[in-house]
């Protein structure tokens, strides 16, 4: 079934609310929640959340982000994303700093996972303060293990308003560089969420963003790795305007972004039959959108090629 978009669907798994870190900036609304209050996704979800996908993959070629909370803090998030990768290509993405013991040998040895490392910050004392005290050198070390295990990497990163942001964002890209990550993401900060409270102090306009991201990209060279920006506050769920996109929350609600929404809608007939399915398969209770862009006017696409900087 190809739709005007292609038949590409994006399922972004939230497989826990839990995480072991506390970001300043997270979107995440329960992360302003005690941590006791955190679920997970049960075994009787995730069979029925791959019964769903199998279904949907008749349909669609599917795409598959594992996040949460972070995933790394479910028991079974490797099983599980191993499973779905069956279905199609599926990231795991972590802030990266809590792997078991074995975790990333074992990733590398399903041979179909992939990893996004989510990086706000590469100063270890900016990023003890944005992650609420995780530490740098567990997530650098962990990337520098998964690039040497020949896991497919990528890696993300929240851009908000600091005196390090334009360093940072060079970093990155020369990070991103050295450990043969296949693309880096620039996300905007969103002031939302657990992020709401810290508004004041990280919201940078998109002036200030789309600058910075520039002159990082002209300043650094961008040869081997695919770099992506987020803009006009868009950013929390990464690939979604890539392609129709819908996120199935840890107790196995199917929530639309609306921006998923209005392309997938744009044959409606396809969008009726996706949320047709998942309401009846799910549950028949209304649930909000639970997409926190979905305010916005978001969109990603290429930074701007060499020529466009030479404009
Ligand atoms: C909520 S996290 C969940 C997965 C995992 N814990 C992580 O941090 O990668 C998903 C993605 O959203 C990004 N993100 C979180 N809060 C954000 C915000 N306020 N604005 C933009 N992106 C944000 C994270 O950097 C990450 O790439
Ligand atoms: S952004 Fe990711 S790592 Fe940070 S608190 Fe939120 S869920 Fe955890």
């Amino acid at each position: 079934m190809t739709t005007k978009l292609g038949d590409r669907l994006l399922v972004w798994v939230e497989v826990t609310q839990s995480c072991q870190l506390k970001c300043r900036y997270c979107y995440n609304p329960w992360r302003k929640e005690p941590a006791g209050s955190h679920s997970e996704m049960s075994d009787q979800t995730a069979e029925s959340l791959l019964d769903f996908c199998n279904d949907l993959s008749a349909k669609f070629e599917l795409e598959f982000a594992v996040a949460g909370g972070d995933p790394t803090a479910h028991p079974d998030y490797i099983s599980l994303s191993s499973k779905l990768a069956a279905l199609g290509p599926t990231a795991i993405v972590t802030h990266g700093c809590a792997f078991g013991d074995s975790d990333l040998e074992q990733i590398a040895e399903t041979g179909t996972l992939r990893l996004q490392f989510s990086i706000p910050s590469l100063n270890a004392e900016q990023f003890k303060f944005v992650t609420g005290g995780g530490r740098l050198d567990s997530l650098l070390s962990n990337l520098a293990k998964a690039s040497s295990l020949g896991i497919p990497l990528s890696m993300s990163a929240v851009v908000s308003q600091s005196k390090k942001a334009q360093e940072d964002a060079e970093a990155l890209i020369r990070l991103a560089n050295m450990a043969g990550a296949e693309r880096l993401i620039f996300n905007k900060f969103l002031p939302t969420g657990r992020g709401s409270l810290y508004e004041e102090k990280f919201s940078l306009s998109d002036t200030s963003f789309k600058d910075l991201i520039r002159t990082a990209t002209r300043n650094v060279d961008c040869s081997q790795v695919e770099v992506f920006v987020s803009e006009e506050h868009a950013g929390v769920r990464q690939l979604k305007i890539q392609q129709p996109k819908i996120t199935i929350t840890f107790d196995g609600q199917v929530r639309s972004c609306s921006m998923a929404t209005a392309q997938i809608g744009t044959t409606r007939s396809e969008a009726r039959l996706v949320m047709k399915r998942y309401e009846q398969f799910w549950s028949s209770e209304e649930t909000d959108d639970g997409c926190l862009c979905s305010k916005t006017s978001a969109y990603i696409k290429n930074v701007p090629t060499a020529d466009t900087h030479a404009a």
